[in-house]
C-alpha cells in the first residue's frame, strides 16, 4: 500500500498549526504566564520560540520528510542503527503518555462546552461556586466518561486517514478557531477592568526580567516545546506525509508565527476576563481556566452564549492537537507492522483510554504527568532528535533542509545545522537538568558544565558513527 500524503501544502500547514494550537495556548499558556510573573515570562518564552522552536521544528521536519516514516522507522532507516530506533520509540511512548493526560483535560472542556450549550451556566452549580463545581467534576467517574468520549472523537478523525480525516478536519477547525477567538477578544476588551488584564499580560518590566530570567528559562522552554508540539515526533510524522516541493524553513516560520498569534489572542481573551471579574490569575493553577472563566460566564448576561463559543473554540483546538498526538503511535504501528489504520487506531486508543482512566481517577498522578513528566520527556526527546540531525545526519540534514527552499539557503542551512548540534542541545540539556532540580544540588554553573560536556561527547560519538557507516 502506498503511503498517504497531504493533498495540498496549505493542508499540511493547517494540520501542523492545528497540532500546535491547543490546550497549550489556551489553557497552559495563561496559567504558566500567570504563575511566572506575566510579561517577563512572555518575553523569554517568545525568545525561545524563535531561537529554539523554529530550528527545532525544522529538525523534526527534516527527519520526517527525508525518511517518510514514523519516528522509530525514520531514525533507524536514516542511521542504520537500532540504538537510534530507541530514540524514536521514546517519542512514541511520550505521545502515549501525553495523550492519556491531554484527553482528560479534553474531557473537561467537552463537559464545560455542553454545560454552556445547554444553558446551565447561569444556574447552580456554577453560580456562586465555580471552584466547587470544578473540584466536583475534575476527577472521578464523570471525568472518566468525558475523557472516553473526547478520545473517541479523536480516534474517529484519525481513523479516516491523513487526507480525509486529519487534513479535512483541521481545514475546517482552524479558521473557526481564529474567527471565534478574535470575536471573543474584542468582546472581552469591552468588559470593565479589562485594562488591568492587558497590563498584566503585556506590560513589560525590564527589572523583573533581569532579576529572574535564569529561573524562567526552564518553564518557558517547557512551554515553548509543548505549544509547538516538539519532542514527541508529531511534527516529524506530519512532515513524513509531505511531497518534496515544500520549503521547510518557510513552513516552520509560518507555523511558529501563527501559533504565537493564536496564543497571544487567547491571552487577550483570558486575562481581561479574569481581571474584570477580580479573579487572581495565578491562584487557580491548572483549574484557572475552568474556575475563573466558567465563574465569569455565569455572571454575565449572555453568559451561556459566550461560554458555548469559548469552550467550543477550546474544544476544537484540543481536538486538532489530540489527533496529532494519536497519529504518532498509529503511524508507528501502520508503518512497522503493516496494520490497517483501523486496527492501529483501535489498539492505541485502547491503551490511551486506560492511561486516561488512571489520570482521571488520580489527581496526584495527573498533576505529576501534566506538571513534570511531559515537559521532561519532550525536552529529552527534542534534545535527542536534534543531536541526531546535527551529528548523525549532518550533511544529509543540510541537503534535506535546502530541498525546495531555493538557492539562497546554503549559509542558512549550515548555520542551522551547527546551531541544532551545539547551542540548542546545551540549552535543552540545561533546562532538562534544572527542570529536574539538579541546579539545587550542584549549582547552576555546574549544570551548565554538565550540559556542555554531554553535548560535546554526544557530538563526537555520533559524528564518528556516521563517518563509520
Ligand atoms: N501543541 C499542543 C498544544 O499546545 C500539545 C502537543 C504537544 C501536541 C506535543 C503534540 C505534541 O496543546
Amino acid at each position: 500500500m502506498t503511503r498517504e500524503t497531504w493533498a495540498t501544502r496549505l493542508g499540511f500547514i493547517l494540520a501542523a498549526v492545528g497540532s500546535a494550537v491547543g490546550l497549550g495556548n489556551v489553557w497552559r499558556f495563561p496559567w504558566m504566564t500567570a504563575q511566572n510573573g506575566g510579561s517577563a515570562f512572555l518575553l523569554i518564552y517568545l525568545a525561545i520560540v524563535i531561537l529554539v522552536g523554529v530550528p527545532g521544528l525544522l529538525g523534526e521536519f527534516v527527519i520526517g520528510r527525508r525518511a517518510k516514516r514514523n519516528p522509530v522507522g525514520a531514525l533507524r532507516d536514516l542511521s542504520g542503527s537500532r540504538g537510534w530506533a530507541l530514540v524514536g520509540a521514546l517519542g512514541v511512548a511520550t505521545a502515549t503518555v501525553l495523550l492519556s493526560f491531554y484527553s482528560v483535560v479534553g474531557g473537561w472542556i467537552l463537559r464545560y462546552f455542553l454545560e454552556s450549550l445547554y444553558g446551565f451556566v447561569g444556574t447552580a452549580p456554577y453560580a456562586g461556586e465555580p471552584g466547587a463545581h470544578f473540584s466536583a467534576i475534575s476527577f472521578g467517574p464523570e471525568a472518566v466518561a468525558f475523557h472516553l468520549v473526547f478520545l473517541g472523537l479523536t480516534a474517529a478523525i484519525v481513523v479516516s486517514g491523513v487526507r480525509r480525516g486529519i487534513e479535512l478536519g483541521t481545514k475546517l477547525m482552524m479558521p473557526a478557531i481564529v474567527v471565534l477567538l478574535a470575536g471573543l477578544a474584542v468582546w472581552a476588551g469591552t468588559q470593565d477592568g479589562a485594562l488591568a488584564g492587558y497590563e498584566f499580560f503585556l506590560s513589560f518590566d525590564a527589572s523583573t526580567v533581569r532579576a529572574n530570567w535564569l529561573d524562567l528559562l526552564a518553564p518557558a522552554a517547557g512551554q515553548a516545546l509543548f505549544t509547538l508540539s516538539l519532542g514527541a515526533g508529531t511534527m516529524l510524522v506530519y512532515a513524513s506525509y509531505l511531497g518534496e516541493d515544500q520549503s521547510l524553513p518557510a513552513d516552520a516560520t509560518t507555523i511558529a508565527v501563527l501559533n504565537t498569534a493564536v496564543g497571544v489572542l487567547a491571552g487577550l481573551v483570558v486575562f481581561p476576563l479574569l481581571f474584570s471579574l477580580g479573579v487572581e490569575p495565578g491562584s487557580g493553577g491548572p483549574g484557572a481556566l475552568f474556575v475563573g472563566l466558567a465563574g465569569a460566564f455565569a455572571t454575565l448576561p449572555a453568559g451561556a452564549l459566550i461560554g458555548t463559543l469559548f469552550f467550543g473554540v477550546v474544544l476544537l483546538a484540543a481536538l486538532s492537537s489530540a489527533i496529532s498526538i494519536l497519529e504518532i503511535p498509529v503511524a508507528f504501528l501502520v508503518d512497522e507492522f503493516a496494520l490497517s489504520r483501523r486496527t492501529a487506531v483501535g489498539a492505541v486508543s485502547g491503551v490511551i483510554a486506560l492511561g486516561g482512566v488512571a489520570n482521571a481517577l488520580q489527581s496526584s498522578l495527573f498533576g505529576f504527568i501534566a506538571g513534570q513528566v511531559v515537559d521532561t520527556l519532550l525536552t529529552l526527546g527534542l534534545l535527542l532528535f536534534l543531536l541526531f540531525v546535527g551529528w548523525q545526519l549532518g550533511p544529509v540534514a543540510v541537503e534535506e533542509f535546502r530541498k525546495g527552499a531555493g538557492a539562497t539557503t546554503a549559509r542558512l542551512a549550515t548555520t542551522w545545522r551547527y546551531f541544532v548540534g551545539t547551542v540548542i542541545p546545551v540549552f535543552l540539556a540545561f533546562t532538562l537538568l534544572t527542570g529536574l532540580g539538579l541546579d539545587g544540588m550542584i549549582g547552576r554553573w555546574a549544570v551548565v558544565a554538565v550540559a556542555v560536556a554531554v553535548t560535546v561527547v554526544a557530538a563526537a560519538v555520533f559524528n564518528r558513527s556516521r563517518t563509520a557507516a
